[in-house]
């Protein structure tokens, strides 16, 4: 292996020594970062460690942009203007942050759709998934909050609409909806108490990161071939794994930094590309904007919550069931959260005994449906028909990729792992890497290496 055992750590100088036996860090340290690694993870295994590097960048930014920020509803945006304009390095601060999150959004739904691929969320990698939808539910709340900071026009009808949804809720959701604004409508306590969660909430991300990874860490990670790690002898596990540090890392930080290339070229030449140009005219509560559009990163869900109109038939049906409580904008919200409930769920809801998607034929085609379905749903929650044939047309298609997304979760999953016949997996990891990296006569792997190496 090069030099570089799996072997534990022993404290070798007086001062390692002294901090080990009374906080055994140094150790943890070591283990976390040489922690055996199958060693054919290809390159959908990187997005983990660019959330990290989001997670980091977006506190250190937010941090310094609080420094300069005013979270009142009088002086916000000019606060903002303030940090453009006099603030040293401001601007640069401010689009990094900005454009931050829409990288945060990008790598983590890689993530979520590579462990969709590889079956990552299948036994026993369940906690880990749970925890990352939590994180990803987290990271919605904290990057809608973060919006409406700014004061802008689309901060204000945004915080006033996505409010406006929990109002929807029978009964008590009037009542929910004031607590969340802090008074009737959108003011300057809603600011104040999005401005003190959204600074609270990716340090509650942080935390679940770490239990994310402590949860990945105790089953190993999964990789390409979805076969795990043999533990029959330490041999058979160092055949199949490579320590993290220094492969991992290395790989990993090189993709990174061409990541980073495209990132800070946004940063750099087209830093609102992805923003709203309305968000530059200072929030006002008299004139509402002629469309009100989130965030690319929630169009997907927010094309399902706008799916459910009081036209269509199952929308009426659980009307006149439920005697009303249950109206089109209930269950578009409702369907909204359901369509991450259902993700949350793909552990139990995957019958089939084959992890990875490689050797799943038929599971192939539904999931490079579902991907489609998915930038098919972004597309649709970014669309402002005007005329009404366009609106007709628009509902319709928005219907069929919200339903398939659940015919997704909750019919094909379990179906297919009963229907599909499997291709046979490699037995072991190490077989999988021997095939794509046949051993070359002196490359330090097979008999073949000169005594020399
Ligand atoms: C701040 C957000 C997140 C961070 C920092 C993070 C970090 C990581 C890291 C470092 C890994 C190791 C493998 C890799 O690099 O891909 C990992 C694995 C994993 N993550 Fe996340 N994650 C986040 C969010 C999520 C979300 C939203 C999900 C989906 C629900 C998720 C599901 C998983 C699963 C199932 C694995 C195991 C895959 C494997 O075994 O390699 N993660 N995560």
């Amino acid at each position: 292996m090069g030099g570089i055992p799996h072997d534990s750590y022993e404290p070798k100088s007086a001062p390692e020594k002294w901090i080990e036996s009374r906080l055994p860090i140094l150790g943890l340290m070591h283990a976390t970062l040489t922690i055996p690694t199958p060693k054919n993870l290809n390159w959908m295994w990187i997005w983990g460690i660019v959330l990290v590097f989001c997670l980091v960048m977006q506190i250190i930014t937010g941090i310094v942009l609080v420094m300069h920020y005013t979270p009142d509803t009088t002086l916000a945006f000019a606060s903002i203007e303030h940090i453009m304009r006099n603030v040293n390095g401001g601007w640069a601060i401010r689009y990094i942050h900005m454009n931050g999150a829409s990288l945060f959004f990008f790598a983590v739904y890689m993530h979520i759709f590579r462990g969709l691929y590889y079956g990552s969320y299948k036994a026993p990698r369940e906690i880990t998934w749970i925890i990352g939808m939590l994180i990803y539910l987290l990271m919605m709340g904290t990057a809608f909050m973060g919006y409406v900071l700014p004061w802008g026009q689309m901060s204000f009808w945004g915080a006033t609409v996505i409010t406006g949804l929990f109002g929807a809720i029978p009964g008590i959701g009037e009542a929910i909806q004031t607590w969340l604004l802090g008074g009737p409508a959108v003011d300057n306590a809603t600011l104040t108490r999005f401005f003190s969660l959204h600074y609270l909430m990716p340090f509650l991300i942080l935390g679940l990161v770490i239990v994310h990874v402590w949860a990945f860490h105790t089953t190993g990670n999964n990789n390409p071939t979805g076969v795990e790690v043999r533990r029959t002898s330490k041999k058979d596990a160092e055949a199949d794994t490579l320590p993290f540090w220094p492969y991992f890392v290395i790989k990993d930080l090189f993709a990174l930094v061409l990541i980073l290339v495209v990132f800070f070229a946004i940063v750099g030449f087209m830093p609102n590309y992805l923003g709203h140009p309305d968000n530059y005219i200072e929030a006002n509560a008299l004139a509402t904007p002629a469309h009100i559009v989130p965030e690319w990163y929630f169009l997907p869900f927010y094309a399902i919550l706008r799916a459910f109109t009081g036209d269509v038939w199952i929308v009426m049906f659980t009307s006149f069931v439920t005697g009303g409580i249950i109206d089109a904008k209930f269950f578009g919200v409702l369907a909204m959260f359901g369509a991450i409930a259902v993700m949350a769920l793909a552990p139990w809801l995957d019958t089939s005994s084959v992890r990875s998607g490689r050797y799943r034929p038929q599971f192939k085609i539904w999931f490079w449906l579902l991907c489609f379905d998915f930038v098919f749903l972004t597309w649709l929650g970014a669309q402002v028909p005007d005329d009404t044939l366009l609106k007709i047309e628009m509902a319709t298609w928005s219907l069929i990729a919200t339903t398939y997304w659940f015919a997704y979760f909750l019919v094909i999953l379990p179906l297919l792992g009963v229907l599909e016949k499997p291709l046979e997996a490699p037995a072991t990891i190490e077989e999988d890497f021997d095939a794509a990296h046949p051993i070359e006569a002196g490359d330090g792997r097979g008999p073949a290496a000169s005594p020399a190496e």
